[in-house]
Parts: C-alpha cells; structure tokens; sequence
C-alpha cells in the first residue's frame, strides 16, 4: 500500500479558504503556523480538569503579547468557584459550553492600575477617553489571543464568549470590577470533546490592501465566499426568519447583514459610559 503523503501547510490553507493555494506546500504541517491554520472554538468538553501549573504557564504565553505603550492594560478574572461558574452560566443559559467547560476566564480591559499608577506618582490620568478605551480593548483582545494560541498549542480548545457583554452590568457586580475595568470576553477552556470543522474565512485578497483601500470587486467576492462556505459550513437555520422570510440563498452574508441589523449589547455601552469612560 502507498504510504500517506505527510500533512503540508498548504493543506491547511485550502481547508481554512475553501480554494486553491500553493503557498506552504514545502512546508510540513506542523508548529505555531500549523496551530494556528487548524484553530476551531470548541463548544463541548470532557471532564478532565486543567492543571493549575498549565494554566499558569498559558497565563505566562498570553502576557507576553505585545503591549500598547507598554502600558500593559488587561485583567484575568477566572471564575472559578462554584458559585460564580452558577452565576456565569445561569445568566447566559443559551450557551450550556459555558457549564461544560472546566475553566471560565473573563477577559477585561483594564485602565484602573494605570490611573491607580498616576496617583501613586501624582500625575493625574489625561488620556482621551475614547482612546483610553481602545487602548485596554487592544491589549486584552491580544492577550486572549495569545492565551489561546499557547491552549491550542496544549491540546486545549477554547470558546470566546462575547455574551458576557449581555450581563455587563451584574457580571461587573459579581466581579467587583472597578471602575476604568470592564469585561470584553469569557474564555471556555478545556479538553475538547468535538470535533467542529473549519469555519471558512474570507480570502486573504479581501482583506489585505495594497496601498490604498479597495472594494471594488467585494460584492463577487463576498458571493463567491457565500457560496464556497456553504458547501463547507451550511447554516442549520436562518435568524430572523419572521421579519425577512426563509431565503433559497442564505449564507454567510445574510447571517451577518441579518445578525447586525439589530442593537446588540446596549448595556456595555452604557456600563463603560457610566464607570470610567466618559466618551
Ligand atoms: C471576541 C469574540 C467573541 C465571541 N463570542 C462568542 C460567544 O458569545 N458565543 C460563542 O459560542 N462563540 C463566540 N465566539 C466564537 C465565534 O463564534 C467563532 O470564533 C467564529 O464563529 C469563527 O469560528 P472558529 O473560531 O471556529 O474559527 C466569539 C469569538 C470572538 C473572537
């Protein structure tokens, strides 16, 4: 029998794009890029706890992530006691992952230590709020980031979990945030116990410019893209459905046209205003 040509990096990159692609086709499927073609969320989980020293090794990965200024503006809160998994997953019930995951984290941003630092030094904290407000949202969405590559790279699965943007104002309660901390996203980490496919991203020529930017051909491209995912990760029901009707087409572009055509996450918006940012 023929022996099985080896994985290429290539590979991965036709299953991530649904197209053609040449590039890394001398290149071994495996490392950081190989981790990072392969990346899915996993939302089912064995029981096995995760060890405390491999979390704290993948806390030490995730904030070695660059940082805006240096000013290092994120905050950790693993929930962790029964109590507050309960409450974390009461207050979100339509994501039972939440409950099945071993570890719950909330990644915040976090512009409290930096003023906390000015005074210290009695400077007083000038930045623009809205600025101020990015700058936290940047650090902490890299540290999760990094926080899953090093999990990934563990054999964990993780699942961000925006919802908790939904409950801004009790989880800041629950959590005793402070002012100038808010929540940006739940982390589900465990052992995964599915196996989800690839979600199909748009093709690089989309996102990446040369120069200036360009949208001429977005409209063939996003079509195609609805139909190359469709094949790959078919949608099971359409959002929406009472007030745009069931479509023969549905694909990705309806999802999201239909799934951002309504007011999301009002709460956070108002929570940030109120403690910490004034915008
Ligand atoms: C900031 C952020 C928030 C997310 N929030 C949720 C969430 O609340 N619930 C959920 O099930 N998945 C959530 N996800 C996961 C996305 O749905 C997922 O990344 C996307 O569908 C692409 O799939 P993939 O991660 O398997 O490639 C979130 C992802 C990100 C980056």
């Amino acid at each position: 029998m023929a022996e099985k040509e080896p994985r290429k990096i290539s590979d991965l990159i036709r299953e991530r794009f649904a197209e053609p692609s040449d590039i890394g086709k001398d290149r071994l499927s495996s490392g950081t890029h190989a981790t990072q073609l392969a990346h899915r969320s996993h939302r089912h989980f064995k029981n096995t706890p995760v060890a405390e020293e491999t979390l704290q090794l993948l806390y030490a990965c995730a904030l070695s992530a660059p940082s805006k200024s240096d000013l290092q503006q994120t905050a950790i809160i693993h929930l962790e006691e029964p109590v507050a998994r309960d409450f974390i997953q009461r207050s979100i019930p339509a994501m039972p992952w939440i409950s099945s995951a071993p570890v719950f984290l909330l990644f915040c941003g976090d512009s409290r230590r930096i003023r906390d630092v000015c005074e210290f030094h009695n400077t007083g904290f000038a930045h623009d709020p809205l600025d101020a407000l990015v700058n936290a949202v940047a650090d902490s969405a890299i540290v999760m980031q990094n926080f899953i590559i090093a999990a990934e790279a563990e054999g964990l699965g993780c699942c961000p979990i925006s919802a908790v943007r939904e409950i801004t104002e009790s989880l800041a309660d629950f959590c005793a945030l402070p002012d100038g901390v808010f929540p940006l996203a739940g982390l589900c980490v465990g052992y995964a116990e599915d196996d989800p496919a690839i979600s199909v991203r748009l093709p690089t020529r989309v996102i990446v410019h040369k120069n200036r930017y360009d949208a001429s051909s977005l409209a063939d491209e996003i079509a195609e893209y609805d139909r190359r995912r469709q094949q790959k990760n078919p949608y099971r029901h359409q959002r929406q459905a009472d007030k745009y009707g069931l479509s023969d087409n549905y694909g990705w572009s309806s999802d999201k046209a239909r799934q951002t055509s309504t007011t999301d996450r009002i709460s956070f918006s108002s929570h940030v205003r109120k403690h910490g940012f004034q915008l």
